[in-house]
């Protein structure tokens, strides 16, 4: 792999041990995956951030390391919202170990915002290279905003944090960036919500599997796509899809699609994900809520309380920059938390039954809380917990 003067500087050790053993890793990678060369990225976003996932020995190891990030770079969603993890149902052991975690991150420089949706805390522009790790965050990156990451394990993109770089294979090269597979959607999609997106997803991740996939049928907005993209990533691993006339790069490339494999996308396959069951709470914000959708939530719960427990999900940039909706929100008898997730947070255990509006949510939950869960657009899931 060709390595610069600085590379080679890190590599003797000339700026300590942790960005010499950070930039081996990498390198190490590189070499795996027939990268030749690393380049340099623009942020990073770090997973491995709940001390449920790396737990003592993964905190002992960040309190190791000794270096400060040179890009900017966030966390991933951790097991609590930091301010509330009482209200939440967080044992204090969890939480003093959690803090822990998130001050280990914090001494190497890494923003304490711990979220899916980075993008919403700083500008991503379309071909910057990117290190990040969460699925849905790496498939909007990649397919809305026409930027470049693979998706990162915990400490490749740590590494890339602290060296600023990453290698450059898979998605950091166009070559890698084409359709290899066409989804025609057959269905008229003009009122379509952020959950039939999900439901697209959902249906569609599963034919797709780690394809790139190429959509053509539909219009979905930029909430829309992120539905569809983070749905996909569970179901299947898509980390980039194009939409005909949408998306960056399908507007820039004149893609032949015609002789790839298709899939046809039917009313009938989308309906089937929308049953109805009962439910014991409801659960919005996976992905994290963009403004749009916070305030979106806020309009529909003007003037109601709820009756069955309703959680929303943000980052806390998104939070802090929408006061006035949360406080409406909340009113409610709702609760909007900030820092963590549906998935990832022990508060959405104690339900047997969960409504979401996501995919993504659709296919995690059952796993990863051990609820059945039912999917249905964000103004059914309102009308659920306050009827
Ligand atoms: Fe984000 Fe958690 Fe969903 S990380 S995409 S809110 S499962």
């Amino acid at each position: 792999m060709q390595l610069d003067p600085d590379d080679d500087r890190i590599l003797a050790g000339e700026e300590g041990e942790t960005r010499q053993k950070m930039l081996e890793l990498l390198v190490a990678l590189g070499k795996v995956f027939g990268a030749e060369r690393l380049v340099p990225i623009r942020s990073a976003q770090v997973s491995g951030a709940s001390y449920k996932t790396i737990g003592e020995y993964g905190l002992q190891w960040l309190n190791t390391l000794d270096a400060k990030a040179v890009v900017p770079a966030v966390l991933n969603p951790i097991g609590m919202d930091r301010g509330r993890w009482e209200e939440m149902g967080v044992d204090k052991d969890f939480a003093e170990k959690q803090e822990a975690v998130v001050a280990a991150y914090g001494r190497l420089g890494i923003g304490l915002e711990c979220t899916c949706t980075p993008y919403y805390l700083r500008e991503t522009s379309y071909g910057d290279h990117l290190a990040w790790s969460e699925s849905s965050a790496v498939s909007y990156a990649n397919s809305v905003i026409g930027a470049r990451t693979n998706r990162e394990g915990g400490p490749g993109a740590l590494a890339a944090a602290l060296i600023g770089k990453t290698p450059c294979y898979g998605f950091h090269l166009g070559k890698n960036r084409t359709p290899q597979v066409r989804v025609d959607v057959q269905i008229a999609t003009r009122d379509w919500t952020a959950a039939d997106y999900g439901a697209l997803g959902y249906h569609a991740g599963k034919l797709v599997g780690n394809r790139i996939p190429f959509f053509t049928g539909i219009r979905p907005d930029r909430d829309q796509l992120k539905a569809l993209g983070a749905a996909m990533a569970a179901t299947g691993a898509v980390a980039l899809y194009h939409v005909a006339e949408i998306t960056p790069e399908a507007q820039k490339n004149p893609y032949a699609v015609a002789g790839l494999e298709k899939i046809a996308v039917e009313r009938m396959d989308i309906a089937a994900i929308f049953k109805e069951t009962l439910v014991e709470a409801v659960a919005l914000g996976c992905p994290h809520c963009s403004p749009e959708e916070l305030k979106a939530v806020g309009r529909l719960l003007a003037g109601k309380k709820v009756k069955k427990p309703l959680y929303i999900f943000a980052s806390r940039g998104v939070i802090d920059a929408s006061p006035d909706v949360v406080t409406a929100i909340e009113q409610s008898g709702a609760r909007v938390y900030a820092d963590t997730c549906m998935v990832v947070s022990p508060v959405m255990e104690r339900y047997a039954s969960i409504m979401v509006n996501s995919g993504k949510a659709l296919a995690y939950v059952p796993d990863m809380c051990g609820a059945v869960a039912r999917i249905g657009t964000t103004e059914e899931c309102v009308k659920v917990a306050t009827e």
